[in-house]
């Protein structure tokens, strides 16, 4: 493969702009083959060189997709002070410091979570004009009946400027039910059930637009997404 400059590298692998990645060059946070690099014009061949920042490889790959299933008790975020977060998760092979999640799950939600460096693709599945379904399996202190899943279609005021948009509520039980919503309103499915008179008591994602959760993949594991997944999802 043909050498590039190492700036060039880290800018293009998502770290931050030229000048934000000569700064970081300058700290002596990059490595080249297990050598601090402090010169932006360094010369690297992306596909024999080992280059790390802070510590951790930056892959010569693009864009990576990784499924998440989420355990209970870890937090959707990139860094947090004193929780563990859905990063900590992925196994040092996978681990680059450009990841990120897709969305948010609250703490106590499981199920599916895509991790990626794709800052044009989780825009799009994130837009808000853009309305893509995202399905959860859910279970509740209290009884779902038709009239729920009625008001459900209607949208519910859950206490923000706008009711929300209609949701899709299949009864499994009179505790339990898939429900489909199409916005990401902070703790929205909590707060529609809350709405009509039950308390969410477990909650977990099954599917996110055309991606949907492995049901081979253990808790708290993940894996890469397939070729195909990935087509899919950037129709999305
Ligand atoms: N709605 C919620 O209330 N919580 C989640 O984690 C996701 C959707």
């Amino acid at each position: 493969m043909k050498s590039i400059r190492l700036d060039k590298f880290l800018a293009d692998s998502q770290l931050g702009t030229r000048s934000e990645v000569k700064q970081l060059l300058k700290k002596g946070l990059v490595s080249v083959n297990g050598e601090i690099i402090r010169k932006p014009e360094f010369k690297i061949d992306p596909a024999a060189d080992r280059v790390c920042f802070d510590g951790k490889e930056i892959s010569s790959q693009q864009e990576v997709y990784y499924m998440l299933n989420k355990p209970a008790g870890v937090v959707s975020a990139t860094r947090d002070n004193h929780e563990r977060t859905v990063l900590d998760l992925l196994p040092s092979q996978y681990q680059r410091p450009d990841l990120f999640p897709v969305g948010r799950l609250d703490k106590d939600t499981t199920g599916l979570l895509l991790i990626t460096n794709d800052g044009a693709l989780s825009h799009r599945l994130l837009a808000p004009r853009r309305h893509v379904d995202k399905t959860y399996f859910v279970r509740v202190n209290g009884r779902i009946t038709e009239d729920t899943v009625t008001a459900f279609r209607q949208g519910l005021d859950i206490g923000d400027d706008k009711i929300t948009l209609p949701a899709d509520l299949k009864l499994l039980d009179e505790d339990q039910a898939l429900v489909t919503i199409r916005e990401g309103r902070f703790h929205q499915i909590k707060r529609m059930f809350h709405a009509v008179g039950c308390e969410v008591i477990g909650l977990k994602r099954l599917s996110m637009g055309s991606l949907t959760l492995d049901e081979n993949l253990p808790e708290g594991s993940c894996r890469e997404l397939t070729a195909e997944e990935i087509a899919l999802l950037r129709q999305n």
